[in-house]
């Protein structure tokens, strides 16, 4: 099976993109990691890995401007998947649809609970006994594409939203490569934004799910 190519976005620290590059497997090369902020210290982390990088730095154009370059870079990168990883900017519906089924995004928490920001404030202020990330599908309506994996991990009583959210980090660290490598060695399909476990992985329950 030939390697496939993926694309990362990120916005700013990039901890699961190097996540990504560390990952040992043969099943993807990341082609390009594209930031809308040329300062994201993930640009950093793509050129010391030897791996081309390209800001479009989404203050110095309209979000008309921003959202047609996206678009055209990501066409001429013609990558085999998408991936979201700390991308701040909400996708517009041209990029959606012409890479229906082909873009995932990681959220830190166990979707459908918690969409948007602050979700680990949300977790706490819920008094939760459980919290997480979640890699999902990328659809028109925010966070709430078909989901393909989660990582759950325990909330415990002395847990602060920082530690809170180092541990979901660590969580995601976990899951979003192997899901990754799941979708590029064809153990998982994406068909119509539908997640699909193609036949010869019967023994994959989708969503995949991880217990810390
Ligand atoms: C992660 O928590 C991810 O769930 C969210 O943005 C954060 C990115 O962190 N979408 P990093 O830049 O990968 O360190």
């Amino acid at each position: 099976m030939t390697s496939k190519n993926i694309v990362v976005l990120i916005s700013g620290n990039g901890s699961n993109l190097q996540a990504i590059i560390d990952h040992k497997t043969y099943n993807y090369k990341i082609i390009c990691v594209v930031s809308d902020q040329e300062e994201a210290y993930g640009l950093s982390r793509a050129k010391w890995a030897n791996i081309p990088t390209q800001a479009i730095s989404s203050n110095k154009f309209s979000k008309k401007e921003f959202d047609a370059l996206l678009l055209k870079l990501l066409i001429d990168l013609n990558a085999d998947l998408i991936v979201l990883a700390g991308f701040m900017k909400i996708l517009n519906e041209d990029v959606v649809n012409a890479f229906n089924g082909k873009i995932i995004n990681i959220h830190p928490s166990l979707l459908p609970k918690y969409k948007g920001l602050d979700t680990h404030r949300k977790a706490l202020e819920a008094k939760d006994k459980y919290h997480g990330a979640t890699v999902h599908c990328v659809t028109k309506e925010l966070d709430a594409g078909p989901i393909l994996g989660q990582c759950q991990l325990l909330i415990s009583k002395d847990d602060t939203e920082t530690t809170l959210k180092e541990k979901v980090h660590q969580a995601e660290h976990i899951l979003y490569p192997l899901i990754i490598d799941y979708i590029c060695n064809e153990s998982i399909s994406i068909a119509n934004n539908q997640p699909q476990v193609i036949q010869k992985r019967k023994d994959l329950q989708i969503p995949i799910r991880i217990n810390l």
